[in-house]
């Protein structure tokens, strides 16, 4: 049997093209230009060094150290999924931060906890810390998802970060220094796997989104419409609003425009 045509990520796709860039205002701007000029193929994962106006979710900056951190993009032109399902990218990456983010805490001896969570849409958190921010970027076209730029910035060697945030890194919680280069391959294959299992319309992926979900059957602070309300998450619906029950036991679906969880 032939081997598949394995490169230096250790993939077949995601990575093949490689773009490390010493420093640039933001990877995902980088990609969405190089998308413009129609030269990202699938597959194709922009990292740097620096980014000097990285951004985050809901038009908030992403801070990052140079050198130190991780910021990288990722393209993807999805076949064949529709508009209605693009929420199902941000469980491939979520999962996929998840997964390298516990390979590493798992090296860890000293009996702390470290639970390694996904905060609805898509932060990952290591017990209450966000450790790791996914920003993603879809252009459709008609009714399905012609290119998505997967942004994801995950805090690795970093160690100030501003603990008012909740802010963590890998460092902070290990006391281990990671490589970046290992760190991005690694990170590269789990996505890969992860978005095999989307394209096969496996159910692995909603499944373990779901079991992974930060707070899960628990009551948690939360704002529905900026008032408080307390409910406890229990899944996601395909279009990606989070089901809650509140505590009179009805079970709703809201969207980010309506529910976030309360700030700490
Ligand atoms: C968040 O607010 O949690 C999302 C943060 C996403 C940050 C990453 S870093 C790489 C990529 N490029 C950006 O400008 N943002 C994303």
């Amino acid at each position: 049997m032939m081997k598949p045509d394995v490169g230096a990520m250790g993939t077949r796709v995601i990575g093949h093209v490689f773009i490390p860039l010493d420093s640039v205002d933001s990877t995902n701007k980088y990609a969405a230009d190089l998308i413009a000029q129609g030269k990202a193929p699938h597959g194709t994962v922009i990292m740097a060094h620096e980014q000097t106006a990285g951004r985050g979710q809901r038009g908030r900056t992403w801070r990052s150290t140079k050198g130190l951190d991780l910021a990288t993009s990722v393209v993807l032109r999805p076949t064949g999924l529709g508009a209605d399902r693009q929420f199902i990218l941000a469980q491939a990456a979520a999962l996929a931060v998840h997964d390298v983010v516990s390979d590493v805490m798992r090296t860890v001896v000293d009996g702390r906890d470290g639970q390694v969570r996904i905060k609805w849409p898509n932060d990952v958190l290591v017990e209450r810390r966000k450790v790791a921010g996914i920003l993603i970027q879809n252009e459709l076209s008609g009714s399905k998802v012609a290119t998505s730029i997967v942004g994801i910035g995950i805090n690795v060697n970093s160690s100030e970060l501003d603990a008012d945030l909740n802010a963590t890194s890998l460092r902070m919680e290990t006391g281990l220094e990671q490589d970046l280069a290992s760190l991005l391959a690694h990170l590269c294959q789990r996505l890969e796997h992860w978005l095999g299992l989307m394209e096969a319309q496996r159910p692995e992926l909603g499944l373990r989104y779901t079991a992974l979900l930060w707070s899960r059957n628990r009551f948690t602070d939360m704002e529905l419409d900026g008032a408080p309300f307390s409910a406890r998450p229990m899944d996601v619906d395909p279009s990606g609003r989070l089901l809650v029950e509140d505590p009179s036991g009805q079970v709703q679906a809201f969207g980010l425009d309506r529910l976030r969880f309360a700030a700490r």
